[in-house]
């Protein structure tokens, strides 16, 4: 692998890593929803678009792509949860088997709102597949399909950011964080 960023620290999951637990998930997806008719994906922009490109792109299943854009007010100890939709779907998912494609879980308050939001809505069943959540104190909430456990550290690429820098690095890495 190419040398690292100057602001990186360390690689946390490598491109290789990632990619086979993304088939594994794809594989499990394609079992679990075999039955069904069809998957209704909500990809959540803007850090799931990568993750979402790879893992459609294995399943061997039929399945429609939608997305949402959704924005929290911060990321303090303090933040209130407040979670508001930027982007909403293009079709009513009443009736149909939606599975929600996030890239992280971190305080839990994203995915939280989205359940309450999308629930609200009628699916046939509602899923969540996440490919990172960190090991910190967090909402309860359901993950049904989980890539990693992830250490409690600012962590960049594979569509995560910093002040949007860094989404597309194929891996995700930690970020060197100033002391004091
Ligand atoms: C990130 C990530 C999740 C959310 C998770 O989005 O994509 O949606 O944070 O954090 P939480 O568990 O603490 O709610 P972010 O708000 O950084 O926006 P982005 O995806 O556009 O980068």
């Amino acid at each position: 692998m190419s040398e690292l960023p100057s602001d990186l620290a360390r690689v946390v999951l490598s491109a290789e890593t990632i990619h086979a637990r993304v088939c594994e998930i794809a594989d499990q997806l394609s079992k679990d929803y075999a039955d069904k008719d069809g998957l209704y994906i909500i990809g959540i922009l803007k850090g799931a678009f990568i993750f979402l490109a790879d893992l459609t792109r294995q399943l061997t299943l039929p399945h429609v792509v939608d997305f949402m854009a959704v924005s929290s007010y911060g990321k303090t100890d303090t933040f209130s949860g407040a979670v508001r939709i930027i982007m909403d779907l293009r079709e009513p998912i009443e009736g149909r088997h939606v599975l929600i494609v996030e890239d992280i879980v971190d305080t839990g308050h994203t995915l939280s709102y989205l359940y309450r939001t999308l629930k609200g809505r009628k699916p046939a069943s509602l899923n969540a597949c996440v490919l990172v959540q960190k090991e910190r104190d967090s909402l309860e909430v359901p993950i049904h399909y989980l890539g990693f456990k992830i250490p409690d550290v600012w962590v960049v690429g594979y569509g995560l950011d910093f002040a949007d820098a860094y989404r597309t690095l194929p891996y995700i890495a930690e970020l060197k964080r100033e002391e004091g």
